[in-house]
């Protein structure tokens, strides 16, 4: 592209994996970007997609779309349970939830719930939202020791059908804080973020989550006017805010911070960012849809968002396969157990051929007979310690797995919280490095001795 003042200046090359213009349609969009998406997730990698742009540039109608033309969200939501797309379906829920004004407003709790309602915090700055439904407080976000940034009350939908998908996007998107500013009729002054999380159900052990995140758009205080307005004013600064936050962070994290022994990444600057820290540094493959307007009037915000982009393109993540380790020792628990109770019933049927023998070699003679009875017992009760061998080796195997699962949970746990900590003190991530492998240490002794009982003397090393 040229600079705005006459197209005299030098031009500006970006490159970019792709490039959609008034031609294309929404399904042109899904088409490039959906198929990946969809892959990364199905080998249990986190996907996230964020849409950036000035205001009115077309982020919504990109993301969410409008019910004749639906978006990249529902596109996707609805592919999760196509077979021909991604195959058997797994277990989803959804959240959906939006950061307004820096404060998280769940999108998929009912307004009228009013318990709920007082144990979450209120709005603060006297800044209301501009809403076509009752307003719902704000939830308190959190870092959770094992779960990692946690938002507190947050509704986690089980949906099972893209129509309970579309339902519960379209009754979010009610409530989203939408205004109407100069620049765009229907412009969101929030960032909304739709949340799924994925799991393999009864096939697998893998699990992923998928964010989707709208932001709200960039926009000059002068030229949208949001300065007749006191309250809009405040809104469009928070809005530059946390995206000032995001632009920090992204910039950072292209220069390499966040890495062992590296400067620190801004995230809890603003909400935003603090709930996107894996998303935009961590464990997730990341896409960033840039949205423009054509428009030479714009060109110097064009400008700013393909500039935000290239930075972003350098920023190196670190996708890893999510596993439900204490669904998978469960599955081989069940699986051995099944094999030692498949072993006692063939014993118990040897039994029963010994007794039938020896009923049959009692009619030959009554010596015999004395024989085959006492061979009979001793087959029987050979089948009887054989059945109380498996079922001790099974309740013990429990017992180990069970003890593996919980140190692997907690070595998975110490990791989260070593990345954490990572881009903030490389001495408390050292730290967390260490339990994390002590802990799966133990987890690995443990499964050893399952598998060589008699290799490990001692069943329960230190923790
Ligand atoms: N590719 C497109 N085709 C048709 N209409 C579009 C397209 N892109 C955007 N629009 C329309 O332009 C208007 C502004 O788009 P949209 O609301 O998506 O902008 P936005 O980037 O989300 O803005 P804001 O940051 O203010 O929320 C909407 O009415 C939308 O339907
Ligand atoms: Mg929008």
């Amino acid at each position: 592209m040229t600079g705005s003042r006459g197209g005299t200046e030098e031009p500006k090359v970006f490159s970019f994996d792709h490039i959609f213009d008034q031609a294309d349609a929404q399904a042109d969009v899904y088409a490039a970007l959906g198929p990946p998406v969809l892959q990364m997730l199905q080998r249990g990698h986190n996907a996230s997609v964020f849409a950036y742009g000035q205001t009115g540039s077309g982020k919504t109608y990109t993301m969410l779309g409008t019910e004749e033309a639906p978006g990249l969200v529902p596109r996707l939501c609805e592919s999760l349970f196509d077979p021909s797309q991604f195959g058997a379906a797994w277990g989803v829920t959804l959240s959906f939830f939006e950061v307004y004004n820096e404060q998280v407003v769940d999108l998929l709790s009912a307004p009228d719930d009013a318990a709920e309602r007082d144990r979450q915090t209120p709005w603060q700055n006297d800044l209301a939202p501009v809403r076509r439904l009752p307003v719902i407080a704000a939830l308190r976000v959190r870092d959770h020791p094992k779960l990692g940034v946690l938002i507190e009350g947050l509704t986690k939908l089980t949906v099972t059908s893209p129509g309970e998908v579309v339902a519960a996007l379209a009754r979010g998107t009610a409530l989203r804080s939408v205004a109407e500013t100069v620049m765009n009729a229907e412009s969101s002054r929030s960032h909304a973020v739709v949340q799924l999380s994925l799991d393999e159900g009864a096939r697998g052990d893998r699990t992923a989550v998928l964010n989707l995140v709208d932001l709200a758009g960039s926009e000059n205080v002068g030229r949208s006017r949001s300065n007749e307005d006191e309250s809009r004013l405040k809104e469009t600064r928070s809005i530059n805010k946390s995206l000032l936050g995001l632009g920090k962070c992204i910039t950072m994290l292209a220069q390499g911070a966040g890495a062992s022994g590296g400067p620190l990444v801004p995230y809890r600057d603003s909400t935003l960012t603090w709930l996107l820290k894996e998303a935009l540094g961590g464990n997730a493959h990341t896409l960033m849809v840039c949205a423009v307007d054509p428009s030479v009037d714009n060109a110097e915000q064009t400008l700013t968002t393909l500039r935000y982009a290239d930075q972003a393109k350098r920023i190196v993540t670190r996708p890893m396969e999510n596993i439900d380790f204490a669904k998978r020792e469960v599955r081989e628990l069940q699986e051995q157990i099944a094999s030692l109770r498949t072993e006692a019933a063939t014993a118990e049927e040897a039994a029963a051929r010994a007794v039938r023998q020896a009923d049959a070699h009692a009619l030959q003679s009554k010596e015999s007979q004395q024989q085959a009875q006492a061979a009979a017992t001793a087959a029987k009760q050979q089948a009887r310690a054989m059945r109380a061998e498996a079922e001790a080796a099974a309740a013990a195997a429990a017992a180990a797995v069970a003890e593996a699962a919980s140190r692997r949970e907690e070595s998975m746990a110490l990791a989260t919280a070593a990345r954490q900590a990572e881009g903030e003190s490389e001495a408390e991530a050292a730290r967390w490095r260490q339990l994390a492998a002590e802990r799966e240490e133990g987890a690995q002794a443990l499964l050893a001795l399952l598998a060589h009982p008699s290799s490990t003397p001692d069943p329960s090393p230190d923790r």
